[in-house]
């Protein structure tokens, strides 16, 4: 059995937990490939909310093994936090569940020092979560980060801390003028982490290799989006890492041979957090209306920053972009249902600049600027479509919404979510 690859198709928060849940029951293993607790992912099930940061979303059901990839940063705090905050909603989080790979890189409080320091430090900010990413990620360049196969031994991983903690004081104190962060405490910390999710770490490469061979099911769960891609996205305004299907293959050292469908999780509409260009962005009132005002759990506000999300249009341009960078062979479209009473509803087919219209980017997606969406108007839908279970059940303006993308992408939709619990779902063939 190949490895499906699940990722977002636009500026993240599509709904790739909950549709990752939705398919997941008999997965063997699911593998979360790159990215650290920037993300959030949420799923809704047998009346529970659960808020994943760092845990693959198959967690949720009681048969997936949850790997967390050598393309991840991981916070142990924030990680013990979250395992406690499963169990609490009866989630078992045992070493038999989560296996940690060995090539991981730990995240400690000196990267999230350092990530605020340089946010605002900078003449244009980026907007991160305050997470850490950018400078675990770098140290990882560096080739002087500390992996979690460190946390084998304790001790000799609470002495890498202190060390790395009075390396990054320096940077601290002289580069930013912050105070320094104690050492001996954060090193303390993590002797006691290192304790706990020692057991944890695990040979993931041979795991995922050997069920892969067996004919077992392995999803590869993305984090961020493509369009926040490192090298391909809307850089500089992007993460840390490679969020796309090269992500998944290099952050769990899987081959290409092995890779099956590639699922671009869609939003029906654009959302994106923090700065950057937005070509397709509504501030007014249709940009309120798409994001709610915060009293539905699904409104659009971040599960991690609680930032609002920037709202606008669906950007049929960019969608195609990111389907040609990452080879999606067929589409999930989540919040259909959000539009419902939206009338006209707009998607953008194309951008104008330069005295000519461009249905592809003409370059890459860090040179959005200049560029005006030429929209097309297509009719909206009234009432509420969360019932709908199947294709004909929907307003007819829906299903040919959906359609429109089909065609615009040349990709087929495979499944269409219409609301954030799991029975909300349609499938499309
Ligand atoms: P992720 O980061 O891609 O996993 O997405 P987030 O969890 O950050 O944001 C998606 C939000 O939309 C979550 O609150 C989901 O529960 C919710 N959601 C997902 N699909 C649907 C849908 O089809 N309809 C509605 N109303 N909410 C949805
Ligand atoms: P999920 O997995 C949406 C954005 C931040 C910021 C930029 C860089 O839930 O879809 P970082 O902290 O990563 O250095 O911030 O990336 N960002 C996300 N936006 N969803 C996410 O994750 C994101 N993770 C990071 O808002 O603009
Ligand atoms: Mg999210």
């Amino acid at each position: 059995m190949p490895m499906h690859v699940i990722l977002g198709a636009q500026w993240g928060d599509e709904g790739k937990g909950r549709i990752l849940d939705a398919i997941a029951s008999e997965a063997a293993i699911v593998a979360r490939y790159s990215g650290g607790d920037n993300a959030g992912h949420t799923v809704t099930a047998d009346g529970k909310i659960f808020r994943l940061h760092l845990i693959p979303s198959g967690i949720v059901h009681p048969r997936p093994v949850c790997v967390l990839g050598s393309g991840m940063v991981i916070n142990p705090q924030r990680l013990l936090a979250e395992m406690e905050q499963l169990r609490s909603q009866g989630v078992a989080c045992d070493p038999e569940r989560i296996k940690i790979s060995p090539a991981a890189h730990l995240l400690t409080p000196m990267h999230i020092a350092l990530d605020k320091a340089e946010e605002a430090s900078r003449a244009k900010r980026i907007g991160t979560t305050g997470c850490g990413i950018g400078p675990a990620y770098a140290e990882k360049s560096y080739r002087r980060g500390i992996r979690a196969e460190a946390m084998a031994q304790p001790e000799e991983c609470a002495d890498k801390i202190k060390a790395h903690i009075l390396r990054g004081n320096e940077m601290l104190e002289k580069l930013y003028g912050c105070p320094p962060l104690s050492a001996d405490a954060i090193a303390a910390e993590f002797y006691r982490y290192a304790q706990i999710l020692g057991p944890y770490v695990a040979d993931t490469l041979w795991l995922v290799d050997e069920a892969l061979r067996n004919g077992k099911t392995v999803l590869a769960e993305g984090a961020q989006g493509a369009l926040l891609d490192l090298d391909q996205g809307t850089y500089p305004f992007v993460t840390s890492s490679s969020t796309g299907v090269a992500g998944a293959l290099g952050g769990l050292g899987v081959g290409a041979r092995s890779l099956g469908r590639i699922i671009g999780v869609v939003k029906a509409f654009q959302t994106r957090v923090g700065e950057g260009p937005f070509p397709t962005e509504e501030t007014g009132d249709i940009g309120n209306r798409l994001r709610g005002d915060g009293s539905l759990p699904w409104d659009e506000f971040g599960t991690t920053t609680h930032r609002p999300r920037r709202c606008g249009w669906l950007d049929l341009v960019l969608l195609r972009y990111s389907t040609r960078l990452n080879g999606i062979t067929e589409f999930v479209v989540t919040k259909l249902d959000i539009l419902s009473g939206l009338n006209p509803i707009r998607v953008c087919n194309a951008y104008r600049g330069s005295g000519r219209d461009y249905r592809d980017l003409p370059m890459g997606a860090s040179r959005l600027d200049g560029f005006e969406a030429v929209y097309e108007d297509l009719p909206g839908w009234e009432g509420d479509i969360r019932q709908a279970r199947t294709r004909k059940e929907l307003p007819g303006a829906a299903r040919k919404y959906v359609e429109k993308i089909e065609r615009e992408t040349d990709v087929p939709v495979s499944l269409v979510s219409v609301g954030s619990n799991r029975e909300e779902i349609i499938p499309w063939n």
